[in-house]
């Protein structure tokens, strides 16, 4: 959560801070500020509101002119949005920081230094830090930092200004992604790639408790010992128009569309003569057969995936899938061992509950596998085993793309899996992947019909409550569907597996709250129309997505939305994208913002 940034070079700095930061809303957009050497005193400007909401303060009260100087956007955890509360936040005389992550230990430095005869003007955990820094400064930054970080508990990373060197930024991290990016006589720090790939995609990877030091034709690294360290330079493998809305009104509308090639890039690299091949990723035949349970652990729409997951592979390999949300899994004492296989889904492979939960489960011997879309991160860089998604920058904070290829990745590995337990044979597993391979222009062709799709979410505008429902895989689709739908439509609703209603939730039926229902699965279908049919019969205005051999009658459906089939384990792969699309219809309809929902942040790096 939140996203800091910092310039050194020729450039007009407030200028690159503020198109850095427009890359990194999507961490948090509650507050925006900037802090910039102007003939060697530094000069803030922050607002709480949008980054526009900064731009425009600065457009009247003018902007601080100079070439050296740091950026953050703030989803606020200490303290509400407020200008005050927004970063950079001063140390006393010597410090400026930004700051994303958590100070866990914040309350008692605060009292410490409280004792010492300091005050607070903000609410915020970053003051805390700054106040510290300055509190420890003896004129040399390194030993200011390093005594600094030796004294804070948490999770995160810091850019910092010092007033005596106003020629430099230094960075500073623990377990939050902080990236040093190299341009020509430019350098850049940041949360994340997109920021910087207007100006450079060159970088490299700030590494746990790191110091990076950066001025004009120079950056250099180096311990918490202050011993310089060598560091790999990398290369963005995409670039600024991956990151762009290309013509799009919403980020989330391109990213939907961006589905079938997203799952080209995916699935294709790891398909051999036609049969699934992970070898590349480090799972091979031999290390899956040794496996007793599988644990799959994740969060929001990557733990949904999972839910998918589990379906597809016990129903294919017959080995036992427990689905975990990772803030409950890293607390309950899981039974995990030496034998079992726990996947972490993450798009952002920084989510906080995820890493700690996948760290939980290898210290406890168990073997670990990552599915994360982003290079680099910290779930991709500590997993055993690692398959990255490939479905590009994903800027909406509600997830389409990444689920999708989440999803693609799920069933590969199902299907190598049951093959290498003897539970599907050759044809059968060759038969699943070459279906797998056509879901990306069946998905092109599903959204061709997107009108309809807008037609129906119409029905739903007015909502403020509604339910979804459906059985087996269709579940797990739901749950997707529903959440993708609260959280950028702010319709209240549920996902229930649809028998479960009549104990307890369909006293809650009536003509207010409607009902969409996911009827994909032939052997399920029966079953799925008479729960439709129960909360028909109760007022609700039901919407059916259904394949298309399984189209309601009137009786059961006011509207209904036909997915042409294919194999029924393959549904999701295309039912998700109606799902999808009603929740992005329903939030334009509304007037939300899409692509930036109130409270969220795309990047859940706290606890
Ligand atoms: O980066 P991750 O995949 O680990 O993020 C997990 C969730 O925070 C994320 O999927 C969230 O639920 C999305 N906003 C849902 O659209």
């Amino acid at each position: 959560m939140c996203g800091i940034v910092g310039y050194v070079g020729k450039r007009d700095c407030a200028d690159v801070l503020v198109a850095a930061l427009s890359k990194l809303e999507y961490r948090g957009y509650d507050s925006a500020g900037i802090a910039v050497f102007v003939n060697n005193t530094i000069q803030t400007a922050k607002s709480q509101g949008r980054l526009e909401d900064l731009s425009k303060k600065m457009e009247q009260e003018g902007k601080p002119e100079g070439h050296v100087g740091i950026g953050h956007t703030r989803w606020a955890t200490h303290g509400k949005p407020s200008d005050i509360n927004s970063h950079p936040h001063r140390g006393g005389e010597n410090v400026t920081i930004v700051h994303n992550g958590i100070i866990e230990n914040y309350k008692q430095l605060k009292e410490m230094l409280i004792a010492e005869g300091r005050s607070f003007v903000s609410e915020t955990d970053t003051e805390v830090v700054a106040q510290l820094l300055d509190y420890n400064y003896n004129g040399n930054p390194l030993e200011t930092i390093a005594k600094t970080m030796a004294q804070v508990i948490g999770s995160f990373a810091l850019g910092i200004l010092f007033n005596d060197f106003p020629n430099r930024i230094y960075a500073v991290r623990r377990e939050s992604p902080l990236i040093v990016g190299v341009g020509e006589d430019e350098s850049f720090i940041a949360s994340d790639v997109p920021a910087i790939l207007k100006y450079t995609r060159q970088y490299y990877l700030l590494e746990h408790d790191e110091i990076a030091m950066l001025e004009e034709g120079s950056i250099t690294f180096c311990n918490m010992q202050f011993r310089p360290i060598q560091k790999k330079l990398m290369t963005a493998d995409w670039d600024m128009e991956a990151a762009e809305k290309q013509g799009y009104e919403h980020y989330m509308l391109k990213e939907i569309h961006e589905q079938p090639e997203s799952i080209k890039r995916t699935v294709m690299p790891r398909i051999e003569n036609g049969m699934p091949n992970l070898s590349e990723c480090g799972i091979t035949p031999e290390s899956l057969r040794a496996f007793r349970n599988i644990y799959i652990v994740a969060c929001g729409t990557a733990m949904h995936a999972g839910m998918v997951g589990k379906y597809v592979i016990e129903k294919l390999a017959r080995v036992p899938v427990i689905v975990d949300i990772a803030s409950e899994f890293r607390y309950r004492s899981p039974l995990i061992g030496e034998s079992d296989l726990i996947i972490i889904i993450s798009q952002s492979g920084e989510t906080a509950d995820s890493l700690a939960a996948m760290r939980l489960a290898s210290e406890r011997g168990a073997k670990t596998l990552a599915i994360v879309n982003a290079k680099g991160s910290s779930i991709a860089r500590e997993a055993d085993m690692l398959i990255y998604t490939h479905a590009g920058p994903e800027i909406a904070v509600a997830s389409t793309k990444a689920y999708m290829v989440q999803i693609s990745v799920m069933y590969l590995f199902a299907f190598e899996l049951a093959y290498a337990k003897g539970k599907i044979d050759e044809a059968e597993c060759r038969r699943l992947t070459a279906l797998l391979l056509e879901t990306p222009d069946r998905i092109a062709a599903l959204l061709e019909q997107k009108e309809e799709l807008k037609a129906m979410s119409e029905a739903l505008v007015s909502a403020e409550s509604l339910l979804y429902i459906g059985r087996g895989l269709d579940y797990a689709l739901s749950m997707e569907g529903s959440l993708k739908l609260k959280e950028i439509s702010y319709i209240h609703s549920e996902a229930y597996a649809a028998g479960e209603l009549k104990h307890g939730t369909i006293s809650l039926i009536d003509r207010d709250m409607p009902v969409i229902a996911v009827d994909t699965q032939p052997d399920l279908h029966k079953k799925t129309v008479s729960n439709i049919e129960e909360v028909k019969a109760r007022g609700a205005k039901t919407l059916v997505i259904c394949g298309e051999s399984l189209i309601p009658s009137k009786e059961v459906a006011d509207y209904f939305f036909a997915v042409p089939e294919i194999d029924a384990l393959l549904m999701p792969m295309l039912a998700v994208v109606p799902l999808q699309l009603i929740a992005y219809y329903v939030s334009v309809m509304r007037g939300n913002d899409v692509d930036k929902p109130r409270n969220l942040a795309k990047s859940v790096t706290v606890e």
